[in-house]
C-alpha cells in the first residue's frame, strides 16, 4: 500500500486526512493517508527518513511550507512563483515540491461557488503566502484588473514587480482604497484567526459584487461580517478551496483526479 501524509506543526487538526481518505475510497486507490507532527527543526532529517521508508508524497502545512522548498530537488515554476511548497512527490534521490493552493482556489470559485473573475476588478486583500500562491491563476481568468492590497505599501509593491511577467497587478494599501469599488474582493489575511479584519476604508464592493475568504470555520466570521454589511450578493469561504488543492494534490500523486463535491458537502454537514 503506498503512504502519503499531511506534515507540519501542529497537524492534528487537519481534515486532510479525512479529505484524502475518502478520494482514496472513490477512486479505488490502494494508499494509506496520515498526519505526521514534525518539529521546524527535525524536517530535513524526518523528510530523508520518511524517503527511505518509502513513502510517496506529502502534503505540507503550517510552519514548513516555506522551509520544505530549500530541501527539495526540484520545485515547480508555480511553487517558485508562490515562494511555498504544499505538495511533495517521490522522486528518486528525493523530493520535488509543487503548490496546488492556486489551482485550487480557481476551481473551486468557477466550479462551486459560481464566481466568475473575467473582465473583473478583483481586490486581494493581503500580501502573504497565500495571496502569492493564487495571484498567478488568477491572473489567468483574465480579470479588468488585478489589485494586491496590504497594511503597507512594500510586499505589494515587491509582488507586483515579480509577477510582472505574467500580468499586471497594481500594488496598494489597504488606506489608499478608500473610494474605489470592486466586483470580486478576496480576503488573503490571516486576522480571521485572530477574530477580526484589517481596518478597510469605507464601502469597497460593487452592486451585485462576490466576496470570497480564503479562511473557513470560525476564522471566516470577521470577514463573513464584513461582506454583508457591503451588501455582498454572494459570500464564499476557503472550504471549497481546501477540498480543491487536495484533489490537484491527489492527481499529481495518482494520476486521476477525484470527484470533489461529495467530500465537500460531507466536511460542510460535520
Ligand atoms: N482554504 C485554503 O485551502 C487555504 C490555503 C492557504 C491558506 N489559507 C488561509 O489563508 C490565510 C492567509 O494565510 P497565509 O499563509 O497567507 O498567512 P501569512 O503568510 O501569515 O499572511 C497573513 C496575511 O495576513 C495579514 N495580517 C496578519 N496580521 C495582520 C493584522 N494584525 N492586521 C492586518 N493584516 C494582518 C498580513 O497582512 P500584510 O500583507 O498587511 O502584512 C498577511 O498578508 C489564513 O487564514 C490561512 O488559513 C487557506
Amino acid at each position: 500500500m503506498d503512504r502519503y501524509a499531511v506534515i507540519g506543526s501542529p497537524v492534528s487538526h487537519s481534515k486532510s486526512p479525512f479529505i484524502h481518505g475518502r478520494f482514496a475510497e472513490a477512486t479505488g486507490q490502494s494508499m494509506s493517508y496520515e498526519a505526521l507532527e514534525i518539529a521546524p527543526e527535525a524536517l530535513a532529517e524526518r523528510l530523508a527518513q520518511l524517503h527511505a521508508e518509502g513513502y510517496r508524497g506529502f502534503n505540507v502545512t503550517l510552519p514548513h511550507k516555506l522551509a520544505v522548498a530549500r530541501l527539495c530537488g526540484q520545485v515547480s515554476e508555480r511553487a517558485q512563483l508562490a515562494g511555498a511548497v504544499n505538495t511533495l512527490l517521490r522522486t528518486e534521490g528525493g523530493w520535488q515540491g509543487d503548490n496546488s493552493d492556486g489551482e485550487g482556489f480557481v476551481t473551486d470559485l468557477r466550479r462551486n461557488c459560481g464566481i466568475g473573475l473575467a473582465g473583473k476588478r478583483v481586490l486581494v486583500i493581503g500580501a502573504g503566502g497565500a495571496a502569492r500562491g493564487i495571484l498567478q491563476p488568477l491572473l489567468g481568468e483574465k480579470p479588468a484588473e488585478l489589485v494586491l492590497s496590504s497594511r503597507n505599501p512594500w510586499k505589494p509593491e515587491e509582488i507586483a514587480e515579480q509577477f510582472k511577467p505574467q500580468g499586471r497587478i497594481t500594488p496598494r494599501t489597504h488606506a489608499s482604497l478608500k473610494g474605489d469599488l470592486y466586483d470580486v474582493i478576496v480576503n488573503a489575511t490571516s486576522t480571521g484567526h485572530q477574530g477580526f479584519m484589517p481596518k478597510l476604508p469605507g464601502p469597497l464592493l460593487a452592486p451585485g459584487g462576490a466576496c470570497y475568504d480564503l479562511s473557513y470555520g470560525k476564522a471566516h466570521e470577521p470577514f463573513a461580517a464584513w461582506a454583508r454589511a457591503q451588501g455582498a450578493a454572494r459570500i464564499a469561504d476557503g472550504l471549497g478551496m481546501l477540498v480543491e488543492q487536495a484533489a490537484v494534490s491527489f492527481a499529481l500523486w495518482r494520476g486521476v483526479r477525484p470527484e470533489t463535491a461529495t467530500v465537500l458537502a460531507e466536511l460542510r454537514a460535520a
